[in-house]
């Protein structure tokens, strides 16, 4: 899609962050915007502002990805005031910090209905009206951690990972049907996302080396110019991709590196 002018651009977690950047880059670019997310009057004051600035369309609706009445609920709201449904961003996600032995069934249950339920929710509704359509790109935000697990953040890459799966599956699934699937693999950004993440163990904290970080608005700039050339992966910085890429072969290193204590206390604050 080179072109956002018109074009209708779904958005989970657009209360916050890089859901946040993305809304205002994409009606920058002319976009029209359905935002979904739980705190529906921060989704009310940049509706205000984004149509303020861009004089563009923009609707919220309250929405909470683990369930599945609000999730069609949303979708709905497209379908009534919309003609299409060209983008769908699946942005909405939690962060779990905390070694497994330590993370409640609760938390768990928590973290992958949000991740990866969340995701599986809203693209199962999706699709049917993108194959109508005859079109439709998809963008599911994995992380550098749906590549690469490290230790104390061990079962939010789970999530991650079976994101990467599930957005792999589907682009092959739906290819046929003029649907496009994108993945995302950002490294650590600034956003709210570390202080909203569920902590397992009394004043656990990962410690946000600012070398390392990037910005939600430097994410969603790459996003936004990866679906404009049609891109399958999204990475943020080159060597984060070198690192993904990595991986697998040099598994053994990786290993070396993660397992060790020094690592692990390097984490913490
Ligand atoms: N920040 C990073 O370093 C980083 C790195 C790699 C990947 N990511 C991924 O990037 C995405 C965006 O995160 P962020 O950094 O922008 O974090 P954030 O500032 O905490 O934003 C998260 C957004 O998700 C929404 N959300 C949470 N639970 C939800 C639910 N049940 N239903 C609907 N919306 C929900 C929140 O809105 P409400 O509270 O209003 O519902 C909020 O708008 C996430 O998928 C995250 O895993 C982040």
């Amino acid at each position: 899609m080179k072109n956002f002018k018109g074009k209708v651009f779904l958005i989970t977690g657009a209360s916050s962050g890089l859901g946040k950047a993305l809304s205002y880059k994409i009606a920058e670019n002319g976009g029209y915007l359905l935002l979904g997310s739980r705190r529906k009057e921060i989704l009310n004051e940049i509706k205000k502002d984004i149509e303020k600035k861009f004089s563009i369309k923009v609707l919220t609706t309250y929405l909470d990805v683990s369930d599945e009445r609000s999730v069609k609920n949303f979708i709905g709201t497209a379908l009534e005031n919309f003609d299409s449904i060209d983008c769908l961003i699946n942005n909405a996600g939690i962060g779990l910090y905390g070694r497994v032995e330590n993370v409640s069934l609760s938390d768990y249950e928590k973290l992958f209905n949000i991740n990866v339920k969340g995701i599986f929710l809203m693209t199962k509704e999706a699709i049917p009206y993108m194959k109508n359509q005859g079109r439709g790109i998809i963008v599911n935000i994995s992380s550098l951690a749906g590549y690469v697990s490290t230790p104390i953040i061990t079962l939010y890459a789970s999530s991650k990972f079976a994101v990467r799966g599930l957005t792999d599956g589907l682009r092959r699934e739906l290819k046929s049907y003029g649907i496009k699937v994108i993945g995302v693999y950002p490294g650590p950004f600034e956003s709210n996302f570390f202080d909203n993440a569920v902590k397992t163990e009394e004043g656990i904290r990962i410690k946000r080396r600012k070398f390392f970080f990037s910005t939600s608005e430097k994410v969603a700039d790459k996003i936004i110019k990866g679906i404009k050339k049609g891109k399958k992966n999204i990475f943020i910085k080159p060597d984060w991709k070198i690192i993904a890429k990595l991986h697998d072969n040099l598994t053994f290193l990786f290993d070396l590196i993660l397992s060790s204590e020094k690592y692990s206390k390097n984490l913490r604050d």
